[in-house]
């Protein structure tokens, strides 16, 4: 079996790591493309050698652009990679641009396509993920859904017959480094003065949050009034929005500093008092840590996270203020997210 992946944005490539892995253990034969969406080092290199995987096979260098000039070169690109390539599979992953485009490009050329991460919705159609996924849902041949409650969505779209139940590749990935980094203290800590315990770590870049000056202002400024220092981690389009906007990253409570590597991110969610975020990904990666989660959305679709009483959904202002300032909600045992065998399983349906 033939397996082609394509990747092109951070949390692909964390999502990528177990897949690659599993396939090399499996003998499965497993090319890997990059789109270039994600370009900075510290975005997508070093993913790649922390969580060794192995260099991309091929790399579009696609880069930045607006929606439509972003995908439209990474379709036109994919066409020639997959008629070259023949693979048994594409294999796509999660909901950025680069996850539309390929499971695009596959579907036309009438290659197998599987969707990893399926099923998941915000129900909001403002988001450009929300897009992606759910066109990159009905496209596909093989959907993997991470949860009980992603299948449900699929079943309500009529797309039962297609799903599996394989659960979340990301808590593989996660379980893993987080055993790796035990005992280790996070070089955040020292780097900043900062006590174990006595931070929040902080991430923003949805354009929901980024691309609306007085969203992004009011943003900040909650940041800047939680009653314990806040380490902002800035995505480029954070800083970039920012800059247009002549706002600071740095006031009150808020200090700034360059994206962390997986392993250090886990260390330091690990080391915090707590995660604020509008990202997908840390979401989960708190709740499986044991780290209570603020969030800067009107929804998730990590549902299971805010029902089990570790993340809560807030509007910037006082309502982040507060929810940044809480205390710890009660442990709870629940595993909604699989048992961290999640790429087995992946490998196992696409065998099928
Ligand atoms: C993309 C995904 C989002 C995902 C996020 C993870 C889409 C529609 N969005 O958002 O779902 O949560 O990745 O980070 O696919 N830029 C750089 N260097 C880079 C990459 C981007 O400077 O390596 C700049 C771009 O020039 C652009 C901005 O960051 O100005 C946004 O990049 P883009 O890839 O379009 O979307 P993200 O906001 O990263």
């Amino acid at each position: 079996m033939k397996v082609l992946s394509v990747v092109g944005a951070r949390p692909q490539f964390v999502k990528l790591a177990p897949i690659a892995h599993e396939a090399t253990t499996r003998g499965v034969e497993h090319v890997i493309v990059h789109t270039g969406q994600h370009y900075d080092p510290m975005l997508s290199d070093v993913f790649f050698r922390d969580l060794q995987i192995p260099d991309p096979d091929v790399h579009l260098g696609v880069g930045s652009g607006s929606h439509g000039v972003q995908t439209g070169a990474m379709l036109a690109a994919l066409d020639g990679v997959l008629e070259a390539q023949q693979p048994d599979w594409v294999l796509v992953y999660g909901d950025t641009n680069s996850t539309l485009a390929a499971a695009l490009s596959a579907v036309k050329l009438h290659v197998p396509v599987a969707h990893l991460e399926a099923g998941l919705r915000s129900f909001n159609r403002a988001m450009p993920e929300e897009i992606n996924r759910v066109m990159a849902d009905h496209a596909a041949d093989l959907l993997l859904a991470p949860t009980e409650i992603a299948m449900g969505h699929l079943a309500d779209e009529g797309l039962a017959g297609r799903s599996a139940l394989v659960g979340d590749v990301m808590t593989d990935v996660l379980l893993q480094v987080r055993d790796a980094v035990a005992g280790r203290p996070p070089a955040l800590l020292a780097e900043l003065g900062l006590e174990q315990g006595a931070f929040s770590l902080a991430t923003i870049h949805r354009a929901e949050n980024t691309d609306d000056d007085d969203r992004l202002a009011a943003v900040l400024d909650s940041l800047a009034m939680v009653d314990h220092p806040v380490v902002l981690l800035t995505h480029p389009r954070l800083v970039a929005k920012a800059e247009e906007s002549g706002l600071t990253l740095e006031h009150g409570n808020l200090r700034a500093r360059s994206p962390l590597a997986y392993p250090d991110l886990v260390a330091a969610a690990q080391a915090s008092r707590g995660i604020i975020t509008d990202s997908g990904g840390l979401q989960k990666e708190a709740f499986l840590l044991g780290v209570p989660c603020t969030t800067v959305r009107p929804e998730t679709e990590w549902v299971e996270t805010v029902e089990l009483g570790w993340n809560v959904l807030v509007e910037p202002g006082e309502a982040l203020v507060a929810a940044a300032s809480r205390s710890r909600p009660i442990a709870t045992h629940a595993t909604p997210y699989g048992d961290g065998h999640a790429a087995t399983r992946v490998i196992d349906s696409l065998s099928n």
